[in-house]
């Protein structure tokens, strides 16, 4: 085996310039994919965690310049569903057999603190883990959404190049990001981050960055995307050929952070037809299904050519649950929480 893979495969430890190495040097990927696969099977098993997802609300007070929800995109059809609509489909995906629910949206202040909390109160009642994905908001927020049962909560960095960051998400701060992140640890939640991979200007000095930042604030889970064009934003004429980049980037976080749960994220296999089955094999062990209902699927527009946008939650359920089986994994049948070493 290649010196630096090895030493990541036995340390999980590398250093900056060898993370360099490993996502410049194309002609390792295979090497490097078999190894995050085998790191993890020892690590995390054979086991694969479903996380239903619900799409909220496509409403977003940001304005990044990535994602068709941005509060400048006057193209797409805006909604918003009712607390009796979440609760309902939260209800309806639990059962369908799954054990985790994921709440995202946009920032859309509609939902104040107040429903927030009763929409995270219904859903606990069903004996779920509840993920939130919604995006900046006070400590105080979060300090009462984890006292109404909230277990973990997601929030990409995006990019950890402070630049390139204020550049591509215009009036965010990168320091806000930061103490959000800081915030989900100490108040207790299971935290979830990752990036983009493939924001035109990102350098494989930053993901190798983005990488080390995902150790340094001891994720437990991390989602790593390529970026996808969007024709409705300013980004439309990027490049769109971030496949291979971003399954390196995850494949070297599996060898980094043995133990954490890593999705196969939707955005792959919106690349390519087998993304999410490629990503099970090179290092991931979670898929998140969609689980909202109806044309609120393909309204949801982050970017284009987005799957399972015409087909519906039981359809999709079936679907992942015989390709998983196909490459001889298993559906898990707890919530899936980090286990740590
Ligand atoms: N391509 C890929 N992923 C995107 N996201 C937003 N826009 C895009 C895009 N054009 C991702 C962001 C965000 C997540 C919900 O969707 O990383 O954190
Ligand atoms: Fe809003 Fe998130 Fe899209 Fe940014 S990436 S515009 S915060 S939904
Ligand atoms: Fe939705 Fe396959 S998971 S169609």
């Amino acid at each position: 085996m290649n010196t630096i893979l090895q030493k990541a495969v036995e340390t999980h430890n590398l250093e900056k310039d060898e993370i360099i190495y490993l996502l410049s040097n194309d002609e390792l990927s295979e090497e490097l994919y078999t190894a995050a696969d085998k790191v993890r099977e020892e690590y995390v098993g054979n086991e694969v965690h479903l996380r239903g997802l619900i799409e909220f609300t496509n409403i977003c007070r940001e304005n990044c310049c990535y994602c068709g929800l941005r509060r400048d995109n006057t193209n797409l059809k805006r909604y918003r569903l009712t607390e009796e609509q979440i609760i309902d489909f939260a209800h309806k995906a639990v059962t369908y057999g799954y054990k985790t629910i994921v709440l995202q949206g946009g920032e859309d202040m509609y939902y104040t603190i107040e429903i927030l909390e009763r929409i995270v109160k219904a859903i606990k009642s069903f004996d779920v883990a509840l993920t939130l994905s919604i995006g900046e908001r006070p400590t105080q927020e979060y300090k009462r959404l984890k006292e109404a049962g909230a277990d973990r909560f997601l929030m990409r960095i995006e990019t950890t190049d402070k630049k390139l960051y204020e550049e591509m998400d215009p009036g965010m701060s990168h320091e806000n990001r930061k103490r959000c992140l800081n915030d989900f640890k100490v108040l207790g939640y299971e935290v979830g981050s990752g990036s983009l991979v493939g924001l035109p200007g990102q350098t494989v000095e930053s993901l190798a960055d983005d990488i080390l930042f995902f150790k340094e604030i001891d994720a437990d889970m991390i989602g790593i995307g390529p970026f996808i064009p969007n024709a409705d934003t300013p980004l439309r004429d990027a490049s769109n050929n971030n496949f291979d980049m971003s399954l390196r980037v995850m494949a070297i976080t599996r060898l980094l952070l043995p133990t954490i749960n890593i999705p196969a994220t939707t955005a792959m296999e919106s690349l390519n037809s087998n993304g999410r089955i490629i990503a099970l094999q090179s290092g991931a062990n979670v898929v998140m299904p969609n689980v909202t209902e109806g044309e609120y699927r393909k309204l949801y527009a982050l970017y284009p050519g987005k799957i399972c946008t015409g087909d519906t939650p039981s359809h999709c359920r079936g679907c992942i649950t015989s390709k998983i089986l196909s490459i001889g994994r298993t559906i898990s049948n707890t919530k899936g929480f980090h286990k740590r070493r």
